[in-house]
Order: structure tokens, then sequence, then C-alpha cells
């Protein structure tokens, strides 16, 4: 099975489709990450809040996989934008690595004002080789404009809560017209919300005969959006790998975009209020 991939503005290559590893158990993360690679994740999505770097590490040294092959992401968190170049170190430490593949800004936090100084640090850190993409996750396009007022660079990334319940599109494409790749958090709806019953699933789902959860990870691979479903089961692990053997109609995907609810879809908080 091939997984497509996404060359970024920065000339790196992310694979299109990877496995997320948020509310993962620190105790299980290097078993259930072990199962994604062998499965043919090559894409893992991390970060230093999630506590459970150690084990995404151990499953990478166990995997025997060459490094160059794999894509690592990790985010700096919310108390360290002021001290990224440490906070970095303290990932790749307990990643056992030297460098990762892409480093985030977890959170704009607007009120503490620091991201564009956090974001001067991860240019930084991308000079001295410890990340190879810089970008950053739910930020607004006015943080993203900041950063382009007081800096050279933009990120390559902006990972942001996207399901069917919260699209966004007009934002998101003005990301994209800055050469931002959309990157989808929360993209089954995190197993609180009824998003995987929608009938609009089912259907699609019917019709080809699969789960409602890989009709909804073709819904974002088929809109060119990365996306890295969590799951701690073996055997889901593997059906959200299985999505490159069908194609949702024009139909079926519009079907799918007509669930959109604006901000009423919101699951998790508003980056403006997250501080
Ligand atoms: N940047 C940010 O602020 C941010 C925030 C949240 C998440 N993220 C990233 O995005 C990744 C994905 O988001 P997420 O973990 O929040 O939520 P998600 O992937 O939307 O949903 C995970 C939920 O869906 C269930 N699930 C997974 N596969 C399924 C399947 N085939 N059928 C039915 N249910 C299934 C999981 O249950 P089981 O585990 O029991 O299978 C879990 O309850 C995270 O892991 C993390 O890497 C980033």
């Amino acid at each position: 099975m091939s997984v497509p991939s996404i060359k970024l503005r920065d000339g790196n290559v992310i694979p299109q489709l990877g496995f997320g590893v948020f509310k993962v158990d620190p105790e299980a993360t290097a078993e259930l990450v072990a199962e994604a690679l062998r499965v043919g994740y090559r894409h893992i999505d991390t970060a230093a809040i999630y506590g459970n770097e150690e084990g995404v590490g151990r499953a990478i040294a166990q995997s025997g996989i060459p490094r160059e092959e794999l894509f690592i992401t990790t985010k700096l968190w919310n108390d360290r934008q002021t001290d990224a170049a440490a906070a970095l170190d303290e990932s790749l430490q307990k990643l056992g690595l030297d460098y990762v593949d892409l480093y985030l800004i977890h959170w704009p936090t607007p009120e503490k004002d620091t991201y564009v100084e956090a974001w001067k640090s991860l240019i930084e850190l991308k000079k001295a080789g410890k990340t190879k993409s810089i970008g950053v996750s739910n930020f607004e396009l006015e943080h993203l404009e900041k950063l382009e007022t007081h800096t050279e660079e933009t990120p390559v990334v902006n990972q942001v809560e996207l399901h069917p319940y919260l699209q966004r599109w007009r934002d998101l494409d003005a990301f994209r017209a800055h050469g931002v790749e959309i990157e989808a958090w929360g993209p089954l709806g995190q197993g609180k919300s009824d998003i995987l019953e929608a009938p609009e699933l089912a259907d699609a789902a019917a019709a080809h005969g699969v789960s409602p959860a890989q009709v909804l990870i073709r819904w974002h691979l088929q809109n060119g959006v990365i996306v890295f479903p969590k799951s701690a089961n073996k055997g889901r692990i593997a059906e959200n790998f299985d999505v490159f053997g069908f194609e949702l109609s024009e139909a079926e995907m519009a079907a799918i975009t007509d669930l959109d609810r604006g901000e009423e879809g919101r699951g998790g908080p508003h980056p403006n209020e997250f501080n």
C-alpha cells in the first residue's frame, strides 16, 4: 500500500496519512506505535504535552526502520514558548532522535504574546538541523500574518481541528494561499461527537464495503489534507491505514461536506480563547 505524500514549501515531503498519539497511555505507546509501524505507517504525530514521546522513541528504535524513512512530528508546549531550544532538546532526548521532521508551536496562546519569539527560535532550530521543517498548530490567520510581519519565514503547515462538523474552508484556503498545508486534528471527532454515526458516512461505507471511519479518512485525504487518526486498538490502527483501495465519488464527498456546522461544530477550545 502506498501512502500519497505532499511536498511542503520548504522542499521536504510528508506522508499524507499518519498515526496520532494524543491520549495514548504512555505505558501502551511503544506497543501501539510499533504496531502502526508494522502495519505500514511511517508518519507519527506526538507532542511534548502528550507525555508519550519516550514510547514513540522506543518503538522507533526497535523497529529497525531507517530514520530517513520516518516522518516524526512533535510540538512545543505553551509554557515553553520563550524556551524553545531547551524544550526541543528535551523532546529529542525522549524520542532518542537527533532531529524531528516537523516541529510545531502547539497553540498561539495570544494572551501570552510570545508566539513570535517562539517562531524566531524555531527558525534557528531548523537552521541548526534539530528539525527539518517548522510549522504551527491552532493558528488563526491573524497569528500567521503576525509571524509573516515579524520574520522572514512562513510555517509549512498549520495543524487545526478539522472534521465534517467544523470545516472553515474559507480560512483554510486562505492559509493555503500563503503556502501553508493543512493538517487535521480530531479528524474522526475524537470519540466525543457522533460523526461516525452519520447516515452519510454509513451510506458511503456500505457502497464501498468499508467502515465509516475509513470513509471519513478518505474524505480528508481527497480534500488534500494531512491526517493522522489516533487509535489505541490494533484492529482499528490497521483499519485506518487500509484506505487506498476505494475512492469516494463527488456526490459522496459533497454529502459529507454538507454536514458542516461551522463554529457550533467545534469540539475543542477556540485558539483565541486558549491561553
Ligand atoms: N494540535 C492539537 O492541538 C491537537 C489536538 C488534538 C489532537 N491532535 C493530534 O491529532 C491526532 C488525532 O486526533 P485525536 O486523537 O484527538 O482524535 P481522532 O483521531 O479524531 O479520534 C480518535 C477517537 O476515534 C476512535 N477511533 C479511531 N479509529 C476508529 C475506527 N476505525 N472506528 C471507530 N472509532 C475509531 C478512537 O478510539 P480507540 O482509540 O478506542 O480506537 C478515539 O476515541 C491526535 O492523536 C494528535 O496527534 C492535535
